[in-house]
């Protein structure tokens, strides 16, 4: 992300107001007009530093979240919830950890629920799914998105 950092000004002479996930600062710096994570898709080594850096940032205190207590979570001890764009699964493994009867759905684009972690013996499920697409699990208690719209403009 830091390479588009230095593209800021030029993204936004060349598309002032832009609200097109496709005309960022980023592909400026990258040659691309591919969305942010489409670029990531073609790019394992960036898809990894970019998932790792979601995992990161729960462990700094200035942007980690007691998300944990700042939610009654315990209507849901035995229920499902589902982690749209889940990343590795960092926020589930709280909540599997607080809740060890909760069936927790991470989901995220393939090529990060790939090379994700597998925690053995929690309850922790992995799904690909795009979440542009139909929701295939129905029914849950929370379906949970953390970090997400803002990646996306209005539409
Ligand atoms: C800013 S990160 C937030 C990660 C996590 N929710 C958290 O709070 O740490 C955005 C996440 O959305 C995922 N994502 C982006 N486009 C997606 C799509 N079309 N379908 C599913 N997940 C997507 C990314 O791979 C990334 O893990």
């Amino acid at each position: 992300m830091w390479s588009g950092a230095a593209h800021v000004v030029d993204a936004m002479e060349k598309w002032p107001s832009s609200q097109e996930p496709t005309q960022t600062a980023y592909g400026l710096a990258h040659g691309t007009d591919l969305t942010f994570f489409e670029h990531l898709a073609g790019n394992e080594t960036k898809a990894k530093h970019f998932s790792d850096s979601m995992t990161f940032m729960q462990s700094a205190p200035e942007l980690r979240h007691d998300f944990v207590h700042e939610y009654d979570w315990s209507r849901h001890a035995r229920g499902t919830v589902v982690d749209v764009g889940g990343s590795k699964g960092a926020i589930a493994l709280k909540l599997a950890e607080n809740y060890p009867n909760m069936k927790i759905i991470v989901q995220d684009r393939a090529e990060i629920i790939t090379h994700g972690p597998r925690y053995a013996n929690t309850n922790i499920e992995f799904q690909a799914h795009d979440l542009f697409t139909p929701q295939p699990v129905k029914g849950a208690d929370v379906y949970f998105l953390r970090w997400i719209l803002h990646d996306w403009p209005a539409r």
